[in-house]
């Protein structure tokens, strides 16, 4: 499994450490974030990382800005993503067992690295259940198609 990872230059440092860790779970990671502290905009670096997932260039991304918000926000607004901004990990499980997020978003400003490694875990570790979470998100799905009835 492939894991993109994405940042702006509120999370240079946690990128690398979230890169890492990632790493020494086996996963293989694109790195599309900055690597420097000058300032950029964050929605530049969500279009980089979700493309990645919609090409199936990579699983799943890890987006990483001051809160997470800015790049969940952005996130969202490419068909076929669901991404969640997340600070405690039963939510960071539950966003993908049942809601099926493809994107875990989260702010080096607002949780510590130990807390994102936690998350992290939590979101790759846990698996979509389906069922009647499948028809939810299909739901989901058809707004963003304009499909939805
Ligand atoms: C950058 O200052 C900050 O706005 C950004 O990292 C993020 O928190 C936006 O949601």
């Amino acid at each position: 499994m492939k894991i993109v990872i994405g940042n702006d230059h509120a999370a240079v440092d946690m990128k690398w450490n979230i890169k890492e860790y990632i790493e020494s779970m086996g996963y293989e990671v694109i790195n599309v974030g900055t690597n420097e502290n000058k300032s950029c905009d964050y929605p530049d670096i969500a279009v980089m990382a979700c493309e990645k997932i919609i090409k199936k260039e990579a699983d799943l991304g890890i987006l990483i800005c001051g809160t997470g918000v800015g790049m969940s926000l952005a996130s969202n607004k490419i068909r076929g993503i669901r991404a969640c901004v997340c600070s405690e990990t039963y939510s960071a499980r539950l966003c993908r067992v049942h809601n099926n997020a493809n994107v875990l978003c989260f702010g080096e400003r607002v949780i510590g690295i130990e807390t994102a490694k936690e998350l992290v875990t939590a979101f790759l570790n846990a698996k979509f259940e389906g069922g009647k979470h499948e028809v939810r998100v299909n739901k989901i799905m058809s707004i963003e198609e304009g499909t939805y009835k």
